[in-house]
């Protein structure tokens, strides 16, 4: 017998010596692969279960490992077991706890049937499932700081831009929703994404299955899956689910930075729309007047590691042939790193976002500003029978007169107004306050207050069945 059966790793026999310490320090994954530790338990004790259903394990056996298996997710919560440098990655590190914890004999036998390759998959897709609904009550809890202020702002008119110009005026909840709106796509892309990665690779093996009569069925569910992946060597090879997992964190990065931008716009002294809580704001190390919108610049910053993690788990896939490659350990860090990212920037960004106190009567003076209400006009001329072509023409000769003027569009006189067109009488004054060319707007998706209204109310709806989807945790660790 191989004296190497009894050290960390699990591939000793047929070498002659052991790795150099450079192959080990390239090879090793279990300084950050040790988050699994409570996945690759659970899926142990599954598996446990299977060879037992398999006439594998006596009922004796069984019962010693699953007892084992407890007390080695308790020591490794309490650091009581820890990895050491010559576990290579944490299902050796495990297998090596279990051995010293219930001995040999029956600690050997755990790996009948499986390999890492359908094991690491497996752990990965329940540790990413489990937390792709912790980042959503954390996304969701960001959803609501702006529903509290969208909805204190329902009636508050700013102005609405376009190439950062002034467009036309809106109401400010609106502005502040579409955000809502923006997150609320990224929860729903995890609840699809939660479909394709419901499905367990155990029984895949090291590629092709296994001769061993074991249920993969029932481990799947067990374990907390929907279903087990068709095909063993799609099972060990697929990382799309990392993939698509990337690109939903990388969106959820491009969207927290777009909102950080804002933020550092509305809080710029040339804004002046807004206004950082102390707390959510940090100051300057030389300048003693500085208060600085931190939260939204780390937001915008730190996208860009987000974005980088998905280019760097395509590139990782592109040319990989056949079933399992070392590469796919590549897999781990970035979604770790987008996990714990997230999780720093969200609540961070939830206190920020609760906290700004904006400058309503500084919004609603320049709302028409940059003669935002042309398009006001040509809409009621279109109103009154002239074609949108010709109306656009007519708004913009009232720009120009008015620009000429030096004047405001509502400063032209009625003669004026009537020199430019016939058809423009002094009822067209109407739509020349922000109010009524909010009001105007009230289309289902429009800024009229009373739609804005409607939109929040089915908003709050959304992340109320966003927050029941997260609140269950699929994996039990
Ligand atoms: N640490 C490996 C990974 O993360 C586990 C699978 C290793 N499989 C192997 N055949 N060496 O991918």
């Amino acid at each position: 017998m191989s004296s190497n059966t009894s050290d960390a790793r699990l591939w000793g026999a047929r070498f002659a010596s052991g790795p150099s310490d450079a192959m080990a320090n390239l090879s090793a994954s279990v300084h950050f692969d040790w988050v699994l530790a409570p996945y690759d338990i659970a899926q142990s004790k599954a598996h446990a279960r299977v060879l037992h259903g398999a006439g594998l394990l006596t009922k004796d056996e069984l019962k010693t490992m699953l007892t084992g298996l407890d007390t080695l997710l308790e020591n490794a919560a309490s650091g009581k077991f820890i990895p050491t440098p010559a576990d290579e990655d944490v299902h050796s590190a495990l297998e090596r706890g279990l051995i010293e914890t219930i001995g040999p004999e029956v600690g050997g036998k755990l790996r009948a049937g499986r390999s890492r390759n359908d094991q690491v998959s497996t752990d990965l897709r329940m540790y990413l499932r489990n937390n792709a609904r912790m980042l959503a009550v954390a996304v969701c809890d960001l959803q609501s700081a702006l529903l509290v202020q969208a909805q204190a702002h329902v009636d508050h008119p700013a102005p609405g831009f376009t190439h950062l110009q002034h467009a036309q005026p809106v109401s400010f909840g609106h502005e502040l929703a579409k955000h809502i709106h923006a997150f609320g796509r990224d929860l729903d892309r995890f609840a699809d994404w939660d479909k394709r990665t419901a499905k367990s690779p155990m029984g895949s093996g090291a590629l092709a299955g296994t001769s061993l009569d074991l249920d993969p069925v029932a481990l799947a569910k067990d374990l907390g899956f929907e279903g087990v992946v068709e095909n063993s060597i799609d099972g060990v090879s697929d990382r799309d689910y990392v993939a698509e997992f990337l690109f939903v964190t990388g969106l959820i990065g491009v969207h927290l930075s777009r909102l950080g931008e804002e933020i550092c716009l509305w809080t710029s002294r040339e804004f002046a729309w807004a206004t950082l809580d102390d707390a959510w704001s940090t100051g300057s190390s030389i300048m003693p007047q500085k208060k600085n919108p931190d939260v939204a610049e780390l937001a915008r910053g730190k996208s860009g590691r987000l974005i980088g993690h998905v280019t760097a788990i395509l590139t990782v896939l592109k040319g990989l042939p056949f079933a399992y490659n070392r590469d796919l350990q590549e897999d781990k860090e970035s979604v770790i790193d987008a996990i714990e990212t997230l999780h720093l920037l969200l609540p961070a960004m939830t206190g920020c976002v609760a906290t700004l106190k904006f400058d309503t009567e500084k919004m609603l003076a320049s709302a028409p500003d940059g003669f935002a209400l042309a398009t006001d006009i040509a809409e009621w001329v279109v109103r009154q029978g002239v074609p949108f072509r010709e109306a656009h023409e007519i708004a913009g000769a009232c720009v120009r007169e008015a620009e000429k003027q030096g004047t405001d569009l509502d400063g032209l006189s009625d003669a004026q107004f009537a020199a430019i067109h016939p058809s423009l009488t002094p009822a067209v004054r109407e739509v020349l306050t922000v109010q009524g060319s909010l009001d105007s707007r009230s289309t289902i998706n429009g800024t009229a207050p009373a739609s804005v209204r409607k939109q929040l109310a089915h908003a709050e709806n959304n992340i109320a069945d966003l927050k029941k989807w997260s609140a269950k945790l699929p994996h039990a660790i």
